[in-house]
């Protein structure tokens, strides 16, 4: 196990995205991307359908290369060629199938692929572990004996997010973590977040509910057919959010800027 040394404090930047684009072959995907991640705060990732996001977190996982730009992590360049990698130098993904075994009950998921390598923990210690963990996280997980195939989906989502957490990565990204969830159960989720982001975290969620970005997010950074389209805090309406994502021109943010140049030309 890699054990991060050097833990980033609070506000500190941890990932600095600088122009970076993807092609597939004639596609272009990401085109001059900018995104900065510091230490506790969740930045939300959101755009249209094909607007790139997918891509984004895979470049980050280390499943794909960038064609051009640069990656900085806590402040040196660096390449992430494999999600092995990606995971070891601290940057974890809970990509939206959650790949957890139905059948295998909550410590087995939380430790899966872990076992043997690098904790060497008998089973009273992985519950041990695990009861902590989600104690910590505050996570409604009624028995980490409990299998997979009868907790909710909200619960399923937690294991998922603990799990990510055993490596104790500096930034996590979630997947459309509320996709599937009813309105209670997304709202444990996002107490979820929360508390992750309050452990130190910085947090990349992805999502298409602009309620539940605006209730957690503290920047949103919109992506537009691969390429950036505004950063935003959760005070902006969802009327400005929708116009930036689909780029509809005359929206209110474009609205406020003539007025201010209006007011600035009428004071020369
Ligand atoms: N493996 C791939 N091969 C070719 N084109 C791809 C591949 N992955 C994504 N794309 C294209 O890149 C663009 C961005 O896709 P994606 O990142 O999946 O967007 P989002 O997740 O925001 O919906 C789309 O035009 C998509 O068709
Ligand atoms: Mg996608």
């Amino acid at each position: 196990m890699t054990t991060q040394s050097n833990t980033p404090s609070k506000g500190e930047l941890i990932l600095r995205l600088h122009g970076i684009g993807k092609q597939f072959g004639a596609v272009t995907a990401l085109e001059d991307i900018e995104l900065d991640v510091h230490a506790g705060e969740v930045v939300a990732l959101v755009g249209d359908n094909g607007a790139g996001k997918s891509t984004l977190v895979k470049v980050l996982a280390g499943v794909h290369q960038p064609t051009s730009g640069s990656i900085e992590y806590l402040g040196k360049p660096v390449s992430l060629d494999t999600p092995k990698k990606a995971l070891e130098m601290g940057i974890a993904t809970v990509f939206q199938d959650l790949a957890l075994c139905e059948n295998l009950d909550v410590v087995a998921n939380l430790f899966l692929g872990h076992e043997v390598n690098p904790w060497r923990m008998d089973e009273v210690q992985m519950e041990v572990r695990a009861w902590t963990l989600l104690q910590e996280l505050a996570a409604r997980i009624p028995s980490v004996r409990e299998p997979i195939a009868s907790l909710s989906g909200g619960q399923r989502q937690t294991v998922a997010i603990a799990r990510s957490l055993l490596l104790d990565p500096h930034i996590i990204m979630l997947d459309e973590p509320t996709a599937a969830l009813g309105v209670a159960q997304s709202a444990e989720v996002l107490n979820l977040i929360e508390r992750v982001r309050d452990r130190g975290h910085g947090v990349i969620l992805i999502s298409h509910n602009m309620e539940d970005v605006r209730a957690v997010a503290d920047r949103i950074v919109v992506l537009r057919l691969g390429k950036n389209n505004g950063v935003f805090t959760s005070d902006t309406s969802h009327q400005d959010l929708v116009a930036a994502i689909t780029g509809a021109s005359e929206n209110s943010v474009s609205r406020r800027a003539a007025r201010k140049q209006q007011d600035a030309e009428a004071v020369q």
